[in-house]
């Protein structure tokens, strides 16, 4: 039900929000329509890799606005050869498709599975895919995901998505069938919480795929960009995936993500995949300057020292209020709260100007910008220790 004289009223009521309007963002910081300033440690949901509305990509978006558009799906255009080459590249991958989100990448890795599985596997089209894994909103990546929420939404499911345990290589021995085609898993479980998957595990993964000859798909739309201190994660555990999605911080605050296969994998015949809008030159050209600036060896190091910082405040912050272990990698990093007052410590630090988000009562995450300064992190780390002081966090742990 919808009150008419609300001013949000004819945008669809797709979920809780604070009755606030953003209008301007400069790197860490957001301003409210009443001039209130917001540190932001969500920057869009770990989208805004250099913080908001970056010079670098505001510019490239100028200059390509002023010189095309977009010349249509069926031609060529120079940003999206250039960026697809440099992706390739920087990667184990052999060639790339273009899509607008993180949800139609993975579901153009869940098409080219089966596509593989037909054409190799005697139409084998099952990819094991993990619970509590995040694939996205459109009904093949839902189907995929292993969130709880997801399970009783818009049934029938699409068949074809066995769940095993992050972590647990026998659970996923156990779902291989001659239906199976490919394992999917994001390397750290980002909505559930931050979970990830160990290097052991990854390794493991990449090898029992290789002896079934199954594709491994990883779904890099958060991990991916350098967020955790490599461009992509799987660099950390030395493994070569056959498939990758990316998203998010690709575009760097404008709808791009991608698609990327060995040319093993790459397996797409005329008709199969494609889209309107997908590699146009506008959003390409955005994604980059993004890699360009964010794909050299001294960014990546920045990355991985501003983790390593955040990290260890995290847990002075965590010793002093009796909370739990800090998880993740690089600037995707979560503490654990020990109790569910994740909702309410956002909502406080909303009221006291920082954005922080909760992705299960227990947690908080944080995914700032890639060049978030010490002292910004200082400022989040002393806005956060001000909140769990005044609740008492660790008189309510013990
Ligand atoms: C790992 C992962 N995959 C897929 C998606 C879906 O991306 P999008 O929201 O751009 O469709 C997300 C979004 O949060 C994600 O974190």
């Amino acid at each position: 039900m919808t009150n008419a004289t609300s001013p949000f009223a004819a945008l669809m009521d797709i979920t809780a929000r604070p009755p606030t309007v953003f209008v301007k963002g400069e790197g860490a910081y957001l301003w409210d329509e009443k001039g209130k300033r917001y540190l932001d440690f969500m920057q869009g949901w770990a989208v805004n890799c250099l913080g908001h509305s970056p010079a670098i990509v505001a510019d490239a978006l100028a200059l390509q606005a002023r010189q095309l558009l977009t010349p249509s799906p069926a031609f060529y255009n120079a940003p999206s050869l250039t960026l697809a080459k440099a992706l390739v590249a920087r990667s184990c991958f052999d060639q790339v498709f273009f899509a607008n989100s993180g949800a139609e990448a993975n579901e153009g890795a869940i098409k080219l599975a089966r596509k593989y599985g037909a054409l190799h596997k005697n139409g084998a089209h099952e990819i094991i895919t993990f619970v509590g894994g995040f694939h996205g909103r459109t009904l093949a990546t839902m189907s995929a995901s292993g969130k709880k929420a997801f399970e009783p939404l818009f049934e029938p499911k699409v068949p074809g998505f066995p769940k095993a345990q992050l972590n647990d290589l026998d659970s996923v021995k156990q779902l291989i069938s001659d239906k199976t085609v490919a394992v999917m898993l994001e390397p750290i479980q980002g909505e559930a919480g931050v979970w990830p998957a160990t290097n052991q595990f990854l390794r493991e993964l990449r090898d029992l795929t290789k002896a079934h000859g199954l594709l491994l798909i990883v779904d890099e739309i958060q991990t991916g960009m350098g967020r955790t201190g490599k461009l992509f994660h799987y660099e950390h555990a030395g493994i070569e995936p056959d498939v990758m999605t990316l998203g998010k911080g690709i575009g760097g605050g404008v709808p791009l993500a991608a698609l990327l296969a060995t040319g093993h994998a790459s397996c797409f015949e005329h008709g199969d995949q494609g889209g309107t809008f997908n590699g146009n030159p506008l959003m390409c050209a955005a994604g980059l300057a993004v890699l360009e600036h964010v794909g050299t060896p001294e960014f990546l190091k920045s990355v991985a020292d501003a983790g390593l910082f955040l990290e260890s405040e995290l847990q002075r912050l965590s010793a002093r209020h009796g909370l739990g272990d800090v998880r993740g990698r690089g600037l995707l990093l979560a503490l654990d709260l020990k109790l569910p007052i994740g909702p309410s410590i956002v909502a406080q630090a909303f009221e006291a100007g920082v954005l922080l988000n909760s992705p299960q009562p227990e947690a908080l995450r944080f995914m700032p910008a890639l060049n978030v300064t010490r002292e910004e992190i200082s400022e989040m780390i002393d806005g956060l220790d001000t909140i769990l002081t005044k609740m008492g966090a660790a008189r309510l742990v013990a």
